[in-house]
């Protein structure tokens, strides 16, 4: 029997797992602390209340539910605490880290920086970076560590014209939203358990190159850049590549980018 797939929280990455899972034959739920209020648009019998400060609402999650964790997984203690509600070993769970978990590479003086693949040393200190290493090792979570998520409603033209990034020798790595969504499937499907995987289109662009490309193909100025920033990293999804056969839909960030600003324009 096929498991039912749990979106644990239904935010911008969640509400494209849904609308991917809609055109499918398997059954999906989604969750909110506000199902009501947050998932309007789902249809009601698909809405679940999770809440992982909240442990009586633990229990709506159905046994043997494959899982897929869309916020942060922290504090590690609730983590803990929910994970001893498992029931079957059988359940298998796709987590979504963030490459910020490497935040100690970020540190080198490397310009570019070298390549950061899933061995590179983990910033431990942070709560979510516990949590998410508690679900790998301890309940075969796989974990993928996202880079920084664009899309429709999360366009990088508009993070340049709100003067949220400027132009500066800093590294970026991104991931179409849709093509994040592909891959958190592709993961549950054929994720190894208990494994990380970087999860990026793979073509780490500078602020600077992407703010000058702004200006030359959509007249976007971007704000001047007041301080000097980290190096950043580029982060290598080889491993995404070579183990799950992962392909890109939006391979290219200013196709992409196009297409956005195109539909929202
Ligand atoms: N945005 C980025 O660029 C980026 C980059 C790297 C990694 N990530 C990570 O990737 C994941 C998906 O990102 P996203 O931007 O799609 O997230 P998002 O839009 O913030 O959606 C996550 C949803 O989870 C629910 N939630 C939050 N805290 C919860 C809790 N304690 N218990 C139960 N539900 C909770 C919230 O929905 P309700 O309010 O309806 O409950 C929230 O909308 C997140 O873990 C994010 O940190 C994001």
């Amino acid at each position: 029997m096929t498991h039912p797939i749990i979106i644990l929280g239904s935010g911008y990455t969640g509400r494209y797992l849904a609308g991917s899972l809609a055109t499918t034959s398997r059954p999906f739920f989604a969750t909110s602390r506000e199902p009501d209020r947050n998932l309007s648009s789902m249809p009601a019998d698909k809405r679940m209340r999770f809440d992982l400060q909240q442990p009586s609402t633990w229990r709506n999650i159905p046994a043997g539910a494959d899982l897929i964790w869309c916020f942060p997984a922290a504090p590690l203690d609730q983590v803990q605490a929910f994970s001893r509600t498992f029931d079957t070993p059988a359940r298998r769970m796709v987590v979504l880290g963030s490459t910020s978990a490497y935040e100690a590479s970020d540190r080198s003086d490397e310009y570019p920086p070298p390549w950061t693949d899933e061995s590179a040393p983990l910033d431990l200190s942070k709560p979510r970076v516990q949590g998410e290493e508690f679900l790998r090792k301890n309940c075969g979570a796989i974990l993928l560590r996202v880079a920084g998520i664009y899309g429709p409603g999360r366009n990088p033209l508009d993070w340049i014209r709100t003067g949220r990034v400027s132009p500066t020798g800093k590294y970026v790595n991104l991931i179409h939203v849709e093509d994040l969504a592909s891959i958190c499937l592709l993961a549950l499907d054929k994720g190894k358990r208990g494994e990380a995987y970087n999860v990026s289109d793979g073509q780490p662009h500078t602020w600077n190159e992407i703010c000058a490309t702004a200006q030359q193909r959509w007249g976007v100025t971007a704000a001047a850049a007041n301080e000097n920033p980290s190096p950043g990293k580029r982060i290598s999804n080889a491993k995404l590549r070579s183990e799950l056969g992962c392909t890109f839909r939006y391979p290219d960030l200013y196709e992409a980018m196009a297409l956005i600003e195109s539909a929202e324009g």
